[in-house]
């Protein structure tokens, strides 16, 4: 399974952590940036990990901002993806079951490094439940 994975510099502490986290165990990533803490634009960013996403080059995405409100903003706008802003384990499990989201935002100046990476293990861990919960996921257009 392919993760994309991708920051600006307020998530570039955090996703370089992540990153090596990912590495460790073995899973297959893209890193789509930044690769430093300089000033740069979240969209530009999130924007690459949604289309790799969207395109089916990646299975899943991460993407992480300081609130990650930007991040998931963005990436909400592309074709197909499902981002989902997570701010505890329960969320990230509900996020992959019930809203079969394929894109993880985390609030890198909210979390901390163990909690984000409970946020990513259960996120690449859980299946969506499917039933009830497609029906409701296929009520969502995508218009763009
Ligand atoms: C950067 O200062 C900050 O605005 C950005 O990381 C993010 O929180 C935006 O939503």
């Amino acid at each position: 399974m392919s993760i994309a994975i991708g920051s600006d510099h307020a998530g570039y502490p955090l996703k370089s952590k992540l990153v090596e986290f990912l590495q460790h165990n073995n899973i297959e990533y893209k890193d789509m940036g930044t690769f430093n803490e300089d000033q740069v634009d979240y969209p530009d960013f999130a924007f690459k990990v949604a289309k790799a996403v969207s395109s089916g080059d990646s299975k899943l995405g991460v993407v992480v901002c300081g609130t990650g409100l930007g991040v998931s903003i963005m990436a909400n706008k592309v074709r197909g993806v499902r981002a989902a802003l997570c701010c505890s384990e329960y969320m990230a499990q509900m996020a992959r079951a019930h809203n079969n989201a394929n894109v993880l935002s985390i609030p890198a100046r909210f979390v901390s490094l163990q909690q984000a990476l409970g946020f990513i293990e259960i996120f690449l861990n859980t299946k969506f439940e499917g039933g009830r919960h497609q029906t409701r996921v296929e009520k969502i257009p995508t218009k763009c």
